[in-house]
């Protein structure tokens, strides 16, 4: 056992700032304001609905992650946004179209009453949406103090002692890290000039980390997974992590494949496609929005089955993702995986997967927990990437940038949960002999 950490209480408000009033967002705002009302499960959460085991397993020790590390109460929570679409999270859920009617009617008024702030937006990172709630300013600099100026009067109007920010905002065109990207200095001055390679995600990662905000990534572009950021993030000390909600086939992508590898089972090929008929999907119509995506959805199978040990088994694997917009969908996506293994004697065998999801319905649960999970671990005194929450992501950032992420969400999970025991001062589980 080791000395529990000093972790302040979690009380008063968290503010859980959203840029991005999507389908995502609405959706996490609506589950909780229903959890609240009417004490319905908020499903999916880990943080609310998990246990975690202590000591060995005669014990009996197995308390609610929520009642053994001092997480912000659903009560306590107050939600804010921006978006440059939506007028309020009422009519993003509207627009959505994930949640019916008559979920929608209890809690219309609080919905309608979070209201988007104005959006710094640029349709050169977002061709496929026509944005008019946006903000103006001399240069990308005064874009992210007005940013923070906004952050501030959402702090002092809502009385909140803390606050989180997610972002759940469409998914931004593809680009390579700059040298703009490189520090702190070179960024600012970046943002002085307006440089072009500085997307509206990262003026929003600097104005939440300049805020002492921590500052988690829901979308697969890059944000706060850029030098600057990692420095700005350890220089205030700000807790910071993505990227990319981990949900869909890349969820299930990340339960099969260890199995097949813990069996010694070979892989020849995975090819993955979707239909999808929601904004996410159309910004994703677009190839250098598709790219961000694509280049994050690859990247679990490799670090998951190490071809580099197992030439044999995986040495040659063809890994095909594909996305198509398909309007008629809206948020219910398909999508279907065949997956090509082989065992005995090489002998080959088919696998299908066909996957009628909800989108947001799987990511809801993700983005309340980062929120309550980030404010946790600031409260916890713990800066710049948060490794232990790779569980959440597709392409998780790890905090030393030479080292490969883990993709295994059962490695993930026992990381999250062995986190959480340190830090309260319990063994970790090793699940060694008795243990
Ligand atoms: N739903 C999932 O399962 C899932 C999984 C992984 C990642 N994601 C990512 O989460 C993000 C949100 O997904 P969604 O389904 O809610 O999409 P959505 O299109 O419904 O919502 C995104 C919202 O962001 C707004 N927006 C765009 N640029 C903005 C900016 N610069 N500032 C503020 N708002 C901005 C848009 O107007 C839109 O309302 C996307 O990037 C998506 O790729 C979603």
């Amino acid at each position: 056992m080791s000395e529990p950490r000093q972790i302040a209480p979690a009380t008063g408000r968290l503010g859980v700032l959203l840029p991005g009033l999507g389908a995502v967002a609405s959706t996490v705002i609506a589950g909780v304001m229903t959890a609240r009302r009417s004490g319905e499960a908020p499903i999916g959460s880990v943080s609310q609905m998990a246990h975690i085991r202590l000591g060995s397993r005669g014990d009996g020790r197995n308390p609610l992650i929520r009642d053994f590390v001092p997480l912000a109460s659903l009560d306590d929570l107050v939600f804010g946004g921006w978006d440059p679409i939506s007028a309020n999270a009422l009519e993003a859920a509207r627009t959505a179209g994930v949640l019916e009617e008559r979920d929608l009617a209890p809690i219309s008024s609080d919905m309608e009453g979070i209201v988007a702030m104005d959006a710094v937006f640029d349709r050169d990172w977002v061709s496929r949406l026509d944005g008019f709630r946006v903000k103006t300013g001399a240069n990308k600099m005064e874009l992210a103090e007005a940013l923070m100026a906004d952050v501030e009067s959402f702090r002092s109007e809502n009385g909140c002692d803390r606050l989180v920010m997610v972002w759940c905002g469409s998914t931004e065109a593809y680009r390579e890290p700059g040298a703009v990207h490189q520090s702190i200095e070179t960024f600012e001055q970046g943002l002085e000039d307006s440089h072009i390679e500085i997307s509206p995600s990262q003026i929003y990662a600097y104005a939440a980390l300049q805020s002492r905000v921590p500052y988690a990534n829901g979308a697969p572009n890059l944000s706060c997974d850029l030098p600057c950021m990692i420095e700005l993030a350890e220089r205030n000390g700000v807790p910071i992590g993505g990227k990319d909600f981990k949900t869909g086939q890349t969820l299930m992508k990340t339960i099969l494949a260890p199995g097949f590898k813990s069996r010694m089972l070979g892989l020849n090929g995975w090819y993955s496609t979707n239909i999808l008929g929601n904004r996410d999907g159309e910004v994703l119509d677009d190839p250098e929005n598709f790219k961000s995506k694509e280049v994050s959805k690859l990247g679990v199978l490799d670090t998951i089955l190490q071809p580099e040990e197992y030439p044999q088994l995986y040495g040659d694997i063809s890994h095909v993702v594909r996305i198509n917009y398909y309007p008629p969908r809206g948020d219910n996506k398909e999508g279907w995986d065949n997956i090509d293994i082989f065992g005995w004697m090489g002998y080959p065998m088919q696998i299908k997967v066909d996957f009628l999801c909800r989108d947001s319905i799987l990511a809801a649960p993700l983005v309340l927990d980062l929120a309550l999970f980030f404010d946790l671990a600031a409260r916890a005194g713990e800066k710049g990437v948060q490794e232990w929450l790779s569980f959440y992501f597709k392409s998780p950032q790890t905090a030393d940038p030479a080292l490969p992420p883990e993709h295994d969400i059962f490695i993930q999970q026992t990381k999250l949960k062995n986190t959480l025991r340190v830090w309260m001062g319990e063994a970790p589980v090793t699940h060694s002999e008795a243990g």
